[in-house]
């Protein structure tokens, strides 16, 4: 039987590795990354998955060196350029989560400017998370939901998870079914720290400029042969 799959995310990481083992800069394994990240949006759409959310770059990425930072928001910029014809081409749908106002103008207009071009797409959503930390998501929930408090539309006790869920900066969003992080470490590192509450986890040696579509297949099937129970005993699941 097919699990259900509806959100696959993915921590991007292994790039600068990649390319020192070549011998060449860490900007080389930025640049080469851009490929897989193509090639793994063909395959979430070719395979049905309605979100694929990549984590492209994390609030503690700011703290890296300025000559990088400025490396990836211009790849960042650039591939957003190249790739909205094909996003629209395969009907994939644009969004962003993070701290969008912490981004260069160019980045975030080009980035607002696709998300509404491919606004009515029905196919992929594809979320680029960007200056995005799990931390500041939750606290930035917990400023909205307090804000319902004060003025009163919202007492405290009518508080739920589903409250917290709607705070979120994408409430429409499942929660992510899938976590797959490319490079060999097994760490979350901030990512969706609400949405990954039960989600499978997926660690690959892999580094992220190696990883293509026919892995993400093969983790796809990996996963339909997991026992997700949620709590419950293994009988009760499969007796459902
Ligand atoms: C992931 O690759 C890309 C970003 C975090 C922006 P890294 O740049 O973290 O590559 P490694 O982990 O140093 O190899
Ligand atoms: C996580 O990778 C963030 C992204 C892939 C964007 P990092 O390379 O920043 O993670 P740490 O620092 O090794 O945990
Ligand atoms: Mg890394």
């Amino acid at each position: 039987m097919e699990k259900t799959l509806k959100h696959i995310a993915i921590i991007m990481d292994g790039n600068g590795r990649w390319a020192q083992q070549l011998g060449k800069e860490r900007s080389f394994g930025h640049r080469q990354g851009v490929e897989s990240v193509r090639s793994v949006v063909e395959g979430a759409s070719e395979a049905g998955v309605p979100y694929l959310t990549l984590y492209a770059f994390s609030t503690e990425n700011w703290n890296r060196p300025k000559q990088e930072i400025e490396l990836l928001m211009q790849l960042l910029a650039s591939a957003i350029e190249n790739e909205v014809p094909s996003l629209k081409k395969n009907n994939v749908r644009l969004k962003t989560t993070g701290r969008m106002d912490t981004l260069p103008e160019v980045c975030r207009q080009s980035l607002m400017k696709a998300v509404e071009d491919t606004a009515g797409n029905t196919g992929l959503t594809l979320v680029l998370a960007l200056s995005y930390s799990g931390r500041a998501e939750l606290v930035d929930a917990a400023k909205n939901i307090s804000r319902k408090v004060a003025e009163g539309t919202l007492s405290a006790e009518e508080i739920t998870e589903e409250t917290l869920s709607k705070n979120l900066y994408n409430p429409d969003i499942p929660d992510v079914d899938l976590m797959i992080r490319t490079g060999g470490d097994t760490r979350i590192s901030n990512f969706l720290l609400w949405q990954l509450a039960y989600s499978e986890l997926y660690f690959t040696p892999l580094m992220w400029p190696d990883f293509r579509k026919e892995n993400l297949f093969e983790i796809i099937e990996s996963f339909n042969k997991r026992e997700r129970r949620f709590g419950k005993t293994g009988e009760q699941v499969r007796t459902q």
